[in-house]
């Protein structure tokens, strides 16, 4: 595996090649991350990574200065794995070598509901990055996890109004074995934490089961869920339950219907804030 640190060096094992498959991530990789990048060598040739903590996409009360950079045991594991050809880790001042004053806005009712509502700025944040990492990659395809099924779509309707040459492909998320969904902040989770929290994926699996029974309030099955969470210690910020096209609420008559349906949630264990979803 080729670790380059500049667009330039990028752009030098990149020439002539037109079926890039890309993984951006902000580094801590764990088994989620290596699995997308298996996905991306059967689509695509060369498969890039890319490792960026992106501080465009952080609030000014969050985890950007904590966020773990563990780049050498990420380039251990990469290597290990075989699926990465290039791995591209710019630094800050490479990726934002000025202020960045030209941003991607994406529309409110996408980027400001949901993740966007608890964190203002960061699907700014995370189009903008995105665009420039496709800028410096120039791929033919990308690999998202659905683990951030907002930004997926943020990232998919980006492409598609910008007629970005890019294919986005979603990967399954990856989950431990008792279910909580994989991620870099859950060593965050001290052990009693730990044990909790995968109560988070078991109550949107109880709420998607209450659907297939035949229940069809949305406020009612949300409410059950956040009050079932709050029960436990949980602070939630959302269960909110939206149509998969769109990610806005559904009628109870798309419920009935049987909608393609997706209930996403985020809450805090102390201080650790995890986000989930499912598809209904
Ligand atoms: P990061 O959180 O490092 O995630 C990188 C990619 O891995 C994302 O597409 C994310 O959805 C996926 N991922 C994380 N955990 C996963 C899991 N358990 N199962 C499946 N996929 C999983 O998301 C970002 O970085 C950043 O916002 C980024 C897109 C790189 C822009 O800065």
């Amino acid at each position: 595996m080729k670790v380059v640190h500049t667009i330039e060096a990028l752009r030098d094992q990149l020439r002539g090649q037109l079926r890039v498959a890309f993984v951006p991530t902000m580094g801590n990789l764990h088994p989620g991350h290596l699995s997308l990048m298996k996905l991306a060598r059967q689509h695509g040739d060369p498969v890039v990574a890319s490792i960026f903590v992106n501080r465009l996409q952080f609030g000014p009360n969050e985890d950007f200065d904590q966020y773990p950079r563990t780049l050498a045991a990420d380039i251990e594991k990469l290597e290990r794995e075989r699926d990465v050809y290039v791995l591209f880790a710019p630094n800050e001042r490479e990726m934002y070598p000025e202020p960045q004053n030209f941003q991607i806005q994406p529309p409110p009712d996408l980027g400001g509901i949901l993740e966007g509502e608890f964190r203002p700025g960061f699907f700014t944040g995370v189009s903008t990055v995105v665009l420039k990492l496709f800028s410096c990659v120039q791929p033919s395809v990308a690999v998202f996890g659905k683990k951030d099924y907002q930004q997926l779509m943020v990232v998919r309707n980006m492409c598609r109004q910008f007629q970005l040459p890019v294919n986005i492909l979603a990967h399954e998320t990856v989950r431990d074995t008792d279910g909580l969904a994989l991620s870099s902040r859950n060593m965050y989770l001290e052990p009693a934490q730990r044990a909790e929290a995968p109560q988070l994926f078991a109550t949107l699996q109880a709420l998607k089961a209450r659907v297939d029974q035949g229940h069809s309030d949305p406020e009612a099955l949300e409410r059950q869920a956040v009050e079932h969470l709050r029960g436990r210690g949980w602070k939630v910020d959302y269960v909110s339950l939206r149509r998969q096209r769109d990610l806005l609420p559904p009628t109870v008559g798309e419920i009935q219907a049987r909608e393609p349906l997706v209930v996403l949630a985020a809450a805090k264990l102390g201080s650790t804030r995890l986000i989930d979803n499912l598809e209904i």
